[in-house]
């Protein structure tokens, strides 16, 4: 049998190529809050990021990693170019797909695939939040069921996981909604809210959805198109 490099396979972006699935725009699908789509960030986004999530922080602050520096202070508009610039270029190396969620065009959350590895691998985390006043409505699921089959469908992924603390409820029944598969609970996992907490870790790959996990909620009513 002839090996292949493991850094190597069709999924490789060309060199000097752009990476594959990168820059996208997905949706929209309609759900009971609005018209949910995702796009990449642009600079601009900043005072709507800093509005939303300045006055959500009791609602976002605990699922997020712990820092040193104030909430108020790392969410100001300030801060965004920092965050969009970071997320641009790891886009551009194709190490990320981060997605702004907005609903009604109106930013509304942000779903990101990251630690994206090619090779052997293909595989790559998802994480995601959705602003306190859209929430319940349907919004993260048609997020995370765009960018997974977009992560299959277009970048060439094979595997993504998810990792929850077993107390985040609406997380979890995100997960569970799209078929997400419990694999197993790593303890003192990441460094959240102050403290090393446990989590849950969810995975999917592509034999798990053969009909994407858009056809799977628009199948059972929870989503339709336009
Ligand atoms: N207990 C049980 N179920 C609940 C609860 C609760 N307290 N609150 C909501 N739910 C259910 C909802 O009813 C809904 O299920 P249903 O459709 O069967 O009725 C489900 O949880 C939520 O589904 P969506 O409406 O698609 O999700 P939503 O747009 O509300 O967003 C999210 C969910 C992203 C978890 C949001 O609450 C949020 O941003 N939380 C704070 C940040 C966060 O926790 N991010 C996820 C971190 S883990 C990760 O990224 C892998």
């Amino acid at each position: 049998m002839r090996l292949r490099p493991v850094d190597s396979g069709p999924e490789e972006p060309a060199a000097g190529g752009r990476h594959p699935g990168w820059p996208a725009r997905l949706g929209p699908l309609l759900v009971p809050v609005g018209r949910v789509a995702l796009r990449p960030p642009r600079l601009l986004d900043g005072g709507a990021w800093s509005h939303v999530r300045t006055r959500d922080r009791a609602h976002l602050e605990r699922w997020e990693p712990t820092s040193t520096v104030d909430w108020a202070d790392r969410n100001t508009v300030l801060a965004w170019p920092g965050q969009w610039g970071a997320l641009r270029g790891m886009a551009r190396r194709g190490q990320a797909l981060p997605f702004v969620i907005t609903v009604d065009d109106e930013l509304a959350g942000q779903v990101t695939i990251g630690n994206i590895v090619r090779g052997a691998l293909r595989s790559a985390w998802i994480g995601y939040w959705v602003a306190g006043d859209r929430v319940r409505g349907g919004v993260a699921s048609v997020a995370v069921a765009l960018a997974t089959d977009h992560a299959f469908n277009v970048a060439g992924l094979h595997r993504l996981e998810a990792t929850v603390r077993p107390e985040n409820a609406p997380s979890l029944r995100v997960l569970q909604k799209l078929g997400f598969r419990e694999e197993g609970l790593f303890r003192r996992y990441l460094d959240v809210d102050g403290a090393w907490r446990d989590h849950l870790c969810f995975a999917i790959t592509t034999e798990d959805a053969p009909e994407g996990l858009v056809a799977r909620l628009i199948g059972s009513g929870r989503a339709q198109r336009p």
